[in-house]
C-alpha cells in the first residue's frame, strides 16, 4: 500500500508517521509514504496557494491550480486512477469498516485542506471520497489524514508483527475489546480476575466474550445493533 499526501505541512505528516509501528512499516517496505508540499506547485514567486473567496467572506480559499498540478505529478505513472480522499468535517465519518475497505487499495491519495476551504472545482475534478474523523472542526486536514493512514496501515499484511492482533480487538466483530491484565497479580489492592489465572482456556474465552458484551452494552450500546452476535451472546445480554 502506498500513501500519498498533498499538504501544506509535509513535515507534520512525515514526522508523525515515521514513528512507532507505522515508522517501522515504512522502513520495512510494508507501506510507502510520500508527503508532497502543495506550495512546490505555486506559480507565484511568494509561493502563494490561496486567495480571497469570490463573493466575499472571512478567510482564504486554496486555489485549484497548484493542487491539480501536484495531483498530476503524483499520479502520472500510476496504471489506474487512485482513490483521492479529501479530509473534511463535511465528509462521511471514518470507521473500521471504511478502513478495511481502503486497506485493499494499491495506492491512496489524501488531500489535506487548510484555511476556510478548497476551491470546489478541484474537489469535483479529482476527489473520490470526502471523509471526516468526527463531528468537530480541526485547523487542518493533516491530523485526520494521519489518523486514517494509521488505522488503514495496521490492516495491511506485514504491518503488525503478530498477524492475529488486528483480529482479536475492538470493532473487528463490532464489539469493544475485553479488559487486559498483566503482572503483578495484585496492584493497590486490586486483583486480577481469578479466571485468567486458572489456565482453563474455555472458561477464559467465555469470560472474555461476556466482558466484551457487557462493556459494549454499557459504553456503546449503539454498536450492538450491527455486531456479530451468537445465540449464546443474545441469551447473555438478555440475562
Ligand atoms: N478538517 C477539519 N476538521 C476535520 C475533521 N473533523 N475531519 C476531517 N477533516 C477535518
Amino acid at each position: 500500500m502506498n500513501f500519498y499526501v498533498m499538504t501544506l505541512f509535509p513535515e507534520m505528516i512525515e514526522n508523525g508517521l515515521h514513528t512507532s509501528i507505522t515508522g517501522r512499516a515504512i522502513r520495512q517496505g510494508a507501506i510507502g509514504l510520500k508527503a508532497v508540499d502543495i506550495r512546490d506547485y505555486s506559480t507565484d514567486k511568494y509561493r502563494h496557494v490561496d486567495d480571497y473567496p469570490y463573493g466575499g467572506g472571512a478567510g482564504m480559499v486554496m486555489q485549484p491550480g497548484p493542487i491539480f498540478d501536484c495531483y498530476m505529478d503524483l499520479t502520472r505513472d500510476m496504471l489506474k486512477k487512485p482513490r483521492v480522499i479529501y479530509t473534511t468535517p463535511q465528509g462521511k465519518v471514518f470507521n473500521q469498516k471504511i478502513a478495511q475497505e481502503l486497506a485493499g487499495e494499491e495506492s491512496l491519495v489524501f488531500l489535506c485542506g487548510h484555511y476556510e476551504g478548497v476551491d470546489e472545482r478541484i474537489l469535483d475534478e479529482i476527489v473520490t471520497d470526502h471523509l471526516s474523523i468526527g463531528d468537530y472542526v480541526l485547523t487542518g486536514g493533516e491530523l485526520p489524514a494521519m489518523v486514517m493512514i494509521d488505522a488503514i496501515s495496521r490492516l495491511v499484511p506485514g504491518v503488525l508483527s503478530n498477524d492475529t492482533s488486528a483480529k482479536d480487538e475492538s470493532f473487528q466483530d463490532g464489539l469493544l475489546e475485553y479488559p487486559q491484565y498483566t503482572r503483578p497479580e495484585e496492584f493497590h489492592g486490586r486483583k486480577v480476575p481469578g479466571v485468567l489465572l486458572s489456565g482453563h482456556h474455555a472458561n477464559i474465552e467465555k469470560w472474555r466474550r461476556e466482558q466484551s458484551l457487557e462493556r459494549t452494552w454499557r459504553r456503546r450500546p449503539d454498536l450492538l445493533e450491527h455486531a456479530d452476535l451468537t445465540r449464546t451472546d443474545r441469551i447473555y445480554l438478555e440475562s
